[in-house]
């Protein structure tokens, strides 16, 4: 990537609260979508900013999360590469609870969600390359790093992101199976498009903490060793997120703009 790499981040969510080992201060961001607060560490080569998608006290279920505020709060703070992580449940039986998966595509099935920052109006009205949802360069080096620290990574897989808060029933799960998905989760959408919209290097790692729906005769989280698991899995994503010299991609020109934003109207890219 040629652009200056000013601030990267670390999306969170189930199961993760902070970055362990590294020392964040907290700071709340005003964005134009309302006060987001996130823990920035001053980590050189470059500082990490770690925000938990679900707010620091956990208090916005999947479907009332601030994803908008999430990513403008990033972008305000400079940052150009993000690192996403994401609980699922297994559709794809070679999955099962305890795999990390490297996400290379989506299904969105979500209702409701304020899913744009190109909102018409004010805001502008652009259509957005969705051909290659993630960064190729950040997911080969998160592949490198973990195969060198012997952390097992499936190296793609397709994410269905259901509305939640609950969980699916089994004719749903069968039917994103057909679909071709392999895992389930309630988080990854609109992350993903918002990211891409503010031209973001943006990757995600699922981690599987259940079979989905209709596996089992009930849905059962495994608890034991994710903390372990998710501890080493964040330290190959600090390493991935702060490499200095990835090869270039196409994240940072995704928009076919109709129309640009004008003043006042969020946030957008210049
Ligand atoms: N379904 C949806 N979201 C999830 C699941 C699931 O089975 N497990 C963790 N997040």
């Amino acid at each position: 990537m040629s652009e200056a790499v000013e601030r990267v981040a670390i999306i969170g969510g189930t199961g993760i609260s902070d970055i362990p080992d590294l020392d964040a201060q907290r700071q709340v961001v005003d964005t134009p979508y309302g006060p987001v607060a996130v823990l920035i560490a001053q980590t050189a080569p470059h500082p990490v900013v770690f925000l938990n998608r679900h707010g620091l006290h956990r208090e916005h279920p999947p479907h009332r999360i601030n994803y908008r505020g999430n990513l403008a709060a990033l972008r305000m703070l400079g940052v150009s590469r993000i690192l996403a992580t994401n609980a699922v449940g297994s559709i794809n039986r070679a999955l099962p609870p305890g795999s990390l998966v490297l996400i290379d595509d989506y299904l969105d099935f979500t209702a409701g969600r304020a899913n744009t920052f190109f909102d018409g109006e004010a805001s502008g009205h652009a259509y957005t390359e969705m051909s290659t949802p993630c960064c190729p360069a950040l997911r080969a080096r998160l592949l490198a790093l973990a195969a060198r620290a012997d952390l097992p990574v499936h190296p793609g897989g397709v994410y269905a992101c259901t509305n939640g808060p609950r969980f699916e029933t089994p004719a749903e799960i069968r039917m994103f199976a057909q679909l071709g998905a392999d895992v389930v989760g309630m988080t990854g959408m609109p992350e993903v498009v918002l990211a891409r919209e503010l031209g973001m290097h943006y990757a995600a790692i699922a981690y599987s903490i259940n079979w989905a729906a209709g596996i089992e005769a009930q849905v059962e989280i495994v608890r034991e060793g994710i903390p372990q698991l998710l501890r080493r899995l964040l330290a190959v994503m600090v390493e991935t997120v702060q490499a200095d010299d990835l090869p270039p991609c196409r994240c940072t020109d995704p928009l076919m703009m109709v129309r640009p934003a004008q003043e006042g109207g969020g946030i957008y890219r210049q």
